[in-house]
C-alpha cells in the first residue's frame, strides 16, 4: 500500500489580472489531499467515500456514481491511471480540500495520485516530471484550461509569483481564514467573462489589471515585514477591483461583508475565479475563531488555515 498527499491552495492576489499577465502570488494551504494505491488483481477501483464535499463512491467496473463532483474529482485520478497505463489497483481519494471551490482540489487530487504512482509503480520521477506531468494530466482533463499554479503549488508547496514565468518566493507562513460559499464556480467561464469585459472596454479593464498586479507585487515585502494591517488594506481594495470587472456575487460579498463587520478581519476578498467558490480574510485582534463564526452566521463554510505550507508529501505507515 502506498499512500502521497498534496495540499490545495489559495490565491493572496492577482487572479484574473495574470490572465493577462499581470502578477499574482499564491499560496499552498495545510488543507490536503490524500492518495493511496493498492494492488488488486484482476481489477481497477477508484473510491473516494470522504471527500468533503458529498460523500461517494465510484466503481469503475459497474460505474457507481454518485454526485456530479465526485464524477469530477475520480476524472483526474482515472487520467493519472491512464497516462501511466496503471491496472490491478485499488485507488482511494481522501481530502479535506472542498471541491470546485477554487481551491486547487483537482491539483492536489493529481499531484498526490501521480507521487503514489511513481513510488508503487517505481517510476523514478523527480519532483518537477510529478509537476509537468500533473500539470498536463489536469490541462488534459479540463480540455486545454489549467494554469500551472495550482499543480506547481501541490507539488512544491510555499508560495507562487506568477505572471510571465512561475517563480518560488520564501515568505513566512500567514494565518487567514478561507470562507466558502458553497457555490460551485466553473473558472472557465469567469475568465472567459472577463476577458470579454478587457476586449470590450481596453481603456478601462487594462489600468484596473495593472492596478491589481501592483497589489500583488507590493504584497510580498509587506507578508515579508508582517505588516498586516497594510496587506488587508490591500486585499480590500483587491475585492473592489475584482467586482469592478463582474466576478463578485452577492453570496461572496456576503462573506466578505461579515469579514470585516462582525469577524473583526482586518482586510477580506474574494479568491480564485469568482462567481462563486471561496473568499480569504486576514483575522483581526479577535482571533481566527471569531472570523469562523461570523462566516458560518452568513451561512459559509470556514476553513482556518496556514499559507506557504510543504507541498506533496508521502504518507508512510498511514
Ligand atoms: C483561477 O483560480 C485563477 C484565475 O486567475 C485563472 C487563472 O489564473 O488561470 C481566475
Amino acid at each position: 500500500m502506498t499512500s502521497a498527499s498534496a495540499p490545495g491552495k489559495v490565491i493572496l492576489f492577482g487572479e484574473h489580472a495574470v490572465v493577462s499577465g499581470a502578477a499574482a502570488l499564491g499560496g499552498a494551504v495545510d488543507l490536503r489531499a490524500k492518495v493511496t494505491v493498492e494492488d488488486l488483481p484482476g481489477s481497477l477501483t477508484i473510491s473516494a467515500d470522504d471527500l468533503i464535499l458529498r460523500g461517494f463512491s465510484l466503481d469503475l467496473v459497474s460505474g457507481r456514481i454518485a454526485s456530479a463532483e465526485a464524477l469530477n474529482a475520480v476524472r483526474y485520478v482515472r487520467a493519472a491511471l491512464q497516462e501511466f497505463e496503471a491496472r490491478d489497483l485499488r485507488v482511494k481519494i481522501e481530502s479535506e480540500i472542498p471541491l470546485a471551490a477554487g481551491m486547487g482540489s483537482s491539483a492536489a487530487i493529481v499531484v498526490a495520485t501521480v507521487a503514489a504512482l511513481n513510488m508503487h509503480l517505481g517510476l523514478a520521477l523527480g519532483t518537477k516530471d510529478i509537476a509537468q506531468i500533473s500539470h498536463m494530466i489536469e490541462k488534459k482533463v479540463q480540455q486545454g484550461y489549467g494554469s500551472p499554479m495550482d499543480t506547481a503549488l501541490a507539488t512544491f508547496g510555499g508560495y507562487l509569483l506568477v505572471s510571465t514565468s512561475v517563480m518560488p518566493i520564501d515568505l513566512p507562513a500567514l494565518d487567514i481564514v478561507v470562507g466558502y460559499t458553497g457555490i460551485p464556480h466553473d473558472t472557465r467561464s469567469e475568465v472567459e467573462k472577463v476577458q470579454s469585459l478587457l476586449a470590450r472596454y481596453p481603456d478601462i479593464v487594462a489600468p484596473i489589471f495593472q492596478a491589481i498586479g501592483s497589489i500583488s507585487a507590493r504584497s510580498v515585502p509587506l507578508i515579508r515585514d508582517r505588516k498586516l494591517l497594510e496587506l488587508g488594506e490591500l486585499m480590500n481594495v483587491n475585492h473592489g477591483l475584482l467586482e469592478a470587472v463582474g466576478v463578485g456575487s452577492r453570496e461572496l460579498s456576503e462573506l466578505v461583508y461579515a469579514a470585516r463587520g462582525a469577524g473583526n478581519a482586518i482586510g477580506a476578498k474574494l479568491t480564485g475565479a469568482g462567481g462563486g467558490g471561496c473568499m480569504i480574510a486576514l483575522p483581526g485582534p479577535a482571533g481566527a475563531e471569531a472570523l469562523m463564526v461570523a462566516l458560518r452566521q452568513a451561512k459559509g463554510l470556514a476553513y482556518s488555515v496556514k499559507t506557504g505550507c510543504e507541498g506533496m508529501r508521502m504518507e508512510v505507515g498511514k
